[in-house]
């Protein structure tokens, strides 16, 4: 059944962001209705999210009253996502006010329900909204954390509106799982690897690999939003943009991932390799473009990279949740998940996460599965669905070790 998504639109500049947040959700098949504040159609008018979401808007509790739309809508609803959430709309929400058609909707909806704050720095910040926040978060609410950046006017700092790709993600992620976002990360400082190293063979050649890094921001996003203070180190990703509230160091080759790696290790209580490292490099880098001279061309020389992985896990601090990824093919010595065993033991790391690779899973594509390996001999299925969803799940399993 299609999914009946209640989009709620506080009264903030990035209220023009929700009609890109609303198309995506319609073209990833929701039935959205749209639900502005009063001071939400100042910013956008109410035609747009009509004609976007082909069904009608309104802000109060007085039209169409003969359906009783007050109650209904948030009684029917899967999910209901305010984006942007302002100061005044979380305070309206936390003090349960059922002053207009959307706050009287959250107070009728029993989904789950995602705030994407937008505000000034000092607003975020400012203890009345601090509490606003928690008392919605201690009710199950999912608050995300505001991204950081260039908000109204010449000013930056955290209040930014996460991207309407991240929340419509984060939609996705909680139709698929309701509890997918609990605060179990507070005060744990993760770091994660993603996207594939480029070893250069001249200045303008590399070897690369087809990671396209989505799996390790999944795991960077889900973390920042269950509360972790996180590290994405990041080689080569599809154009994915940074992820809220996370602090992202980017590099190039395989060695200069390893390095990273180091430096942000230090003092974290878990690490997650989701990269795809380049097991070789080419021996020398030329320092001129390798030209086509007729001749046949030189055969490239490879030597191999350091294994990032073992070498954690061989630094690890204790206490430290290391975490692997191995994309598998079967064979005829065995199917993925045997080669995944045997991985699991020859990198010494706490879980590994295994990938059968093909199927519409893993590479370049959306969605993913295939099973968590623990070194204490726990073996979970992680069932087909977005890489937030198996995110989710790895974390999960790194939170039970943390604790
Ligand atoms: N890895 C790493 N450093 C490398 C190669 C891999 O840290 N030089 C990490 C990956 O990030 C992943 C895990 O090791 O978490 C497994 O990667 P994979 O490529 O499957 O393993 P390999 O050791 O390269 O084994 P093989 O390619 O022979 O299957």
């Amino acid at each position: 059944m299609t999914p009946r998504v209640l989009l709620g639109v506080a009264g903030g500049i990035a209220a023009y962001k929700s009609a890109e947040l609303l198309r995506r959700l319609t073209e990833t098949g929701h039935s959205v209705r749209v639900l502005p504040t009063a001071s939400a159609l100042e910013f956008v008018g109410a035609a747009t999210f009509e004609a976007l979401s082909g069904q009608p808007v309104h802000t109060d509790v007085f039209t169409d009253v003969p359906s009783v739309p007050h109650v209904r809508l948030g009684q029917q609803a899967d999910l209901v996502v305010v984006a942007p959430a302002t100061a005044d709309l979380l305070a309206r929400a936390a003090h349960g006010r059922a002053d207009d058609l959307l706050t009287a909707s959250l107070l009728t909806a029993r989904c789950p329900v995602l705030y994407a704050p937008a505000m000034h720095t000092e607003m975020w910040e400012h203890p009345a909204t601090r509490d606003n926040v928690a008392l919605l978060r201690s009710r199950g609410a999912v608050v995300m954390e505001p991204a950081s950046g260039r908000l109204t006017g010449a000013d930056t700092g955290p209040g930014r509106l996460p991207e309407p790709v991240e929340i419509a993600g984060l939609a996705r992620l909680l139709l698929e799982r309701p509890d997918a976002l609990p605060r179990d990360l507070e005060g744990h400082r993760v770091v994660v690897s993603a996207g594939g190293t480029r070893e250069a063979m001249d200045p303008v050649r590399f070897l690369g690999n087809r990671s396209s890094g989505r799996q390790g921001w999944a795991l960077a996003q889900v973390a920042a939003q269950r509360g972790a203070d996180v590290t994405l180190v990041a080689a080569h990703t599809a154009d994915l943009g940074d992820p809220a509230a996370v602090h992202v160091v980017r590099v190039g080759s395989a060695r200069e991932l390893r390095d990273a790696m180091h430096t942000a290790a230090k003092g974290a209580d878990a690490l997650v390799m989701a990269a795809a490292v380049a097991d070789f490099r080419p021996v020398s880098l030329a320092e001129h473009k390798i030209k086509k001279d007729g001749a046949e061309p030189a055969p490239v020389r490879l030597t191999t990279n350091p294994d990032v992985l073992v070498e954690l896990v061989a630094a690890r601090e204790p206490g430290q949740v290391i975490v692997g990824f191995a994309a598998e093919t079967g064979d005829d010595r065995g199917d993925a998940l045997h080669h995944g065993r045997a991985k699991l033991a020859r990198k010494g790391c706490d879980l590994l996460v295994v990938n059968a690779v093909g199927d519409g899973v893993a590479f370049e594509v959306a969605d993913n599965a295939g099973w968590l390996l623990g070194a204490d001999g726990t073996e979970t299925t992680l069932e087909h669905g977005s890489k937030a969803l198996l995110a989710s799940r790895v974390w999960d399993a790194v939170a039970a070790r943390l604790r």
